[in-house]
């Protein structure tokens, strides 16, 4: 079968990157998290005191920003700033509270877009975010759109966050999700829209594997339509 490009995008903790990962994983594909990178530039920005307000400096901070993926011993792809393993630091809280307005400057996303483009040039790949389908990939072979309703996603990023060793309470998650979500639909450069041609997942009610198998379905439908 032929590879695919599929792109997952959404709002904040919809269950997008479980749900790429492990669909990457039953394909043999690769799997970007191209939130990761925002998250791994914003860590970068706060570390160096880029000001955000003045394009330079943040041309400048980017030429020194190097991101790399790789695959740990356990399978799980990990995000690297510069050679070092930031993959922890970037899932804090310190970064969420920041990463928006950070991904909402144009100069990030164009080296960011850039980057991600080169990723999916052999296809073959599962790359989840919020402008995969309508700008990164406009011709993906697959393009979903996942929602659920903001108790469940904020109940399952504080799951997440625990499991992390990182205890936040339920308001803060409430509040930060639907912070970013303003700001991510809501900027000028690329915003979050669905795609006209996405396939909407409602995850409210549904678990992991029934979401998972629902995406399989739909690429083996794609890879089998490719082919001829
Ligand atoms: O997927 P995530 O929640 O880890 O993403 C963190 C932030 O990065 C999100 O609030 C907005 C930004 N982002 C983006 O602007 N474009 C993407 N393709 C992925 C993430």
């Amino acid at each position: 079968m032929k590879k695919i490009i599929i792109a997952i995008d959404g709002y904040s903790a919809c269950g997008k990157s479980t749900t790429a990962k492990q669909v990457a994983a039953v394909l043999g594909y690769r799997y970007i998290d191209s939130g990761a990178m925002y998250r791994a530039v914003t860590l970068y920005f706060l570390d160096h005191h880029v000001a955000l307000t003045n394009p330079k400096e943040v041309e400048k901070a980017l030429v020194q920003v190097q991101l790399t993926f790789h695959v740990n011993s356990h399978g799980v792809t990990e995000m690297f700033l510069n050679g070092v393993n930031v993959e922890k630091k970037i899932r804090k809280m310190r970064i969420s509270e920041n990463v928006s307005p950070v991904s909402a400057l144009k100069e990030v996303r164009v080296a960011m877009v850039d980057q991600q483009r080169k990723l999916g040039k052999d296809k073959g790949i599962v790359m989840d975010g919020r402008d995969i389908g309508t700008v990164v990939f406009p011709d993906a072979e697959l393009k979903l759109f996942l929602t659920a309703d903001m108790q469940v996603r904020a109940a399952r990023r504080q799951q997440e966050l625990l499991e992390k060793d990182n205890l936040v309470d339920l308001d803060t998650v409430i509040a930060n999700i639907t912070e970013r979500d303003r700001i991510d639909s809501t900027r000028k450069e690329s915003p979050l829209v669905k795609a006209t041609d996405a396939v909407e997942i409602d995850t409210t009610h549904i678990t992991i594997d029934e979401q998972v198998d629902e995406v399989l379905r739909q690429a083996v439908s794609k890879m089998m339509r490719k082919k001829k």
